[in-house]
């Protein structure tokens, strides 16, 4: 009998990375090969900082252009295989490729409520005489914004965010809202007090039992080793080592290039 994690397991969704290149002011700071996300549910990028995982999953969303290479998802929304690095940022999303954001981008002047309203209003629920049809979008998505507003106990809903750590939660409901079947974190947790962190960890999980490939760039290591089934180490723009938690932590290039001696 099939379970139904490996049901999940067998329609997951993958990105391949092809000789993909990047520079900016003719240095290249992205220059990957041959690189497969999504092999299993939840995989790590690390590596140190300037060694381009921002910039690789920029490349992925098309919100940063390549300058040569070939990136495609595989198995998203039951399709086949579809050359993303043709296509521009917007199709992403509603064809389940979603990122959230390392640094924080928030409108200062929406209400919490507001801004996951705005995450999940789409053409449909534009109406001839006004932008959209609040109380539709309102009616349709309250379920789930609530659920997030619990688990996340973000009280009342009607208020700005009150702390960067708040702005940064909110990125990650919004992509959350969108029901991933791929999602890219960039550095999700950055700036979360622990609590809040495990209930990031604990909803990621969650979400790649149901399917969602999910790839995190962190450089919080408990993070990395707690949540993720496979590891890719980045240095200097390539992605020059892949293996389990354990195998990628006691690695001499790993530990020399980036953990430093003495690391636990
Ligand atoms: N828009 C840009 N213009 C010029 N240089 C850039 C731009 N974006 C990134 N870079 C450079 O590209 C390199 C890779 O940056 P990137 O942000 O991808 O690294 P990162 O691995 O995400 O680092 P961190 O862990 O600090 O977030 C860095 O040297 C950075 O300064
Ligand atoms: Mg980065």
């Amino acid at each position: 009998m099939v379970s139904d994690t490996q049901q999940a397991t067998e329609t997951r969704p993958q990105i391949h990375v092809q000789n993909a290149i990047k520079s900016f002011n003719g240095r290249v700071v992205v220059d990957v090969d041959d690189l497969v996300l999504g092999d299993q549910p939840i995989e790590g990028l690390i590596g140190p900082n300037g060694a381009g995982k921002t910039t690789l999953m920029r490349m992925i969303m098309h919100s940063t252009a390549l300058d040569s290479g070939t990136i495609t998802l595989s198995n998203a929304n039951g399709g086949g295989d579809v050359v993303i690095s043709d296509l521009p940022t917007y199709w992403m999303a509603p064809h389940g490729l979603v990122k959230s954001n390392q640094v924080i981008m928030d409108f200062d002047n929406l209400t919490i409520l507001d801004s996951m309203l705005l995450a999940v209003a789409t053409a449909k629920y534009e109406k001839p005489h006004r932008i959209f049809d609040e109380r539709d979008l309102y009616d349709d998505n309250i379920e789930a914004m609530q659920e997030y507003m619990d688990f996340f106990e973000l009280g009342d809903p009607i208020r700005f965010a009150g702390s960067a750590g708040e702005k940064k939660l909110l990125d990650i409901i919004r992509c959350l809202l969108l029901e991933p079947k791929f999602l890219l974190l960039d550095e999700p947790t950055a700036g979360l007090p622990e609590d809040v962190t495990e209930k990031v960890v604990e909803v990621v999980r969650k979400l790649a039992d149901k399917g969602t490939s999910v790839v995190i760039v962190e450089h919080d290591l408990n993070v990395i080793w707690n949540l993720c089934d496979e590891v890719h180490f980045m240095a200097e723009g390539s992605v020059v080592l892949r293996g389990s938690p354990e195998e990628i932590r006691q690695n001499s290039t790993v530990v020399e290039k980036y953990l430093g001696e003495g690391h636990v």
